[in-house]
């Protein structure tokens, strides 16, 4: 059935339109009457195609031959650091790609993180202990859930925690839309980042250790040793990729189980059985990652729509989430207990799935757990800020407190 409901004006540039979470009236309107919408791109922008429809934004990222990741998979083209012919493995295209990918790999796949359980759990005690000696007042975001990823890749990194706590706030920057912030912040953290990896660089060259750091400023590919500017961009790019959206992902789900006091008791009655697929849910009812942009390598059609050579084609992944043709008829609700639940919060399936899916189902589910069995009392103390981001999706702020 066609929905009568007025048009609702479409930007998916403005931060204001993510001001309160994904813009899920623009999404319901776009799948509904045009689902590969061509929307305009501020300044000298070409213009990008929308798309929002689960089995489109599926369709680009399984193809990456069609669909390239070179030169960004964010909007603007000025988004991609210019580095010569260096640049990060997700704005690389196979067979390259696939090369560079290997070279992480091992350190990510099941069993990997599997490993890496006992001490994320361990991690999650710790955070949680602070927030109880607290009595449960902080910020949700700062406090708790963004400590958590910025722990796990120190570790994994072989860096300091309270190294990683602050390579994470660097990420925030990088990611904030520029109106929000000073000229040139962006610029500045990225440079930032890049001189703390140097540092770790020459350390690992010199003395190895156990740990990623160690494995990348080793690695090679056809034979020839990564060089320290394919190590910073790998560097900024674990960092990166993990640090806001794990954060997101568990600030965001305690928001959304805050609002939703049933699923929150449903959930909480049988943790064992019922967190797991509650995780799940709540990747797909945050998507904590709104785009990632392709460009096409030919003319193609999408979903009946002629596609140019050159043109970027952008897949929302908080809109594919939520298409009835994929979740039915309660795509826009949360439900906890939701099975099947193919979402598309960790990409499509193409080739860049996530490379940490597994780390980063870990980190959740030990904090989730942590947070709701040891503080049942927890509760929103003040209204909930969202970042100003139309690239990263979640909450900036969440005060909480478990008494008075
Ligand atoms: C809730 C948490 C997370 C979400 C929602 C998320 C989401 C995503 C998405 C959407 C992509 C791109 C997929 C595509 O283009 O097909 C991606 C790629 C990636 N993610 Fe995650 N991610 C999360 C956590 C993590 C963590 C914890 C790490 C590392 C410890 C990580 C490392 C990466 C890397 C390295 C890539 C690039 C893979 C490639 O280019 O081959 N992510 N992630």
């Amino acid at each position: 059935m066609t929905s009568t409901a007025p048009a609702p004006v479409i930007n998916l540039l403005a931060p204001a339109s993510f001001a309160h979470g994904q813009p899920h009236d623009q999404f319901a309107w776009l799948r509904e009457h045009d689902p590969v919408h061509w929307h305009p791109e501020p300044g000298d922008g070409p213009g990008f195609w929308a798309v929002t429809r689960y089995a489109d934004v599926k369709a680009v990222g399984r193809d990456a031959g069609t669909f390239s990741s070179v030169p960004s998979i964010m909007i603007p083209d000025g988004a991609a650091l210019d580095a010569g012919d260096h640049t990060m493995m997700l704005t690389m295209d196979p067979p390259r790609h696939t090369t560079y990918r290997r070279l992480v790999a091992p350190e990510f796949i099941p069993r990997a993180a599997r490993a890496m359980r006992p001490r994320i759990e361990e991690l999650a005690r710790r955070i949680v202990d602070e927030v109880e000696r607290r009595d449960g007042a902080c910020d949700l975001v700062t406090d708790v859930a963004g400590l958590m990823p910025s722990y796990v890749i120190a570790d994994m990194l072989g860096i300091p925690h309270e190294d990683g706590v602050a390579l994470y706030e660097l990420t925030e920057a990088i990611h904030a839309a520029p109106e929000s912030q000073e000229p040139g912040a962006a610029l500045g953290a990225i440079l930032e980042m890049f001189n703390y990896a140097r540092e770790v660089w020459e350390q690992r060259r010199a003395e190895p250790a156990d740990d990623l750091a160690t494995t990348i400023a080793f690695a090679a590919v056809d034979g020839e040793e990564l060089d320290l500017i394919d190590f910073n961009l790998f560097f900024l790019l674990l960092v990166d990729a993990g640090g806001d959206t794990t954060r997101n992902l568990v600030a965001g789900g305690m928001d959304a189980l805050f609002s939703h006091p049933d699923q929150r008791a449903w959930v909480t009655a049988d943790l064992d059985a019922r967190l797991a697929p509650a995780i799940e849910e709540l990747l797909r009812w945050i998507s904590p990652v709104v785009y990632m942009r392709r460009t096409a390598t030919r003319d193609t059609t999408l979903a009946g729509t002629a596609i140019a050579a050159g043109d970027k084609v952008v897949m929302y992944y908080g809109s594919a989430n939520r298409d009835p043709e994929a979740f039915g008829p309660t795509a826009d609700q949360l439900v906890l207990g939701r099975a099947p639940n193919e979402h598309v919060a960790f990409g499509g399936g193409g080739p860049h799935f996530c490379l940490g899916a597994h780390i980063a189902r870990i980190e959740i589910f030990a904090l989730l757990r942590e947070l709701l069995t040891r503080l049942p009392e927890l509760r929103p103390s003040g209204p909930t800020e969202w970042l100003p981001s139309t690239f990263i999706s979640g909450p900036k702020h969440l005060p909480v407190r478990t008494s008075g």
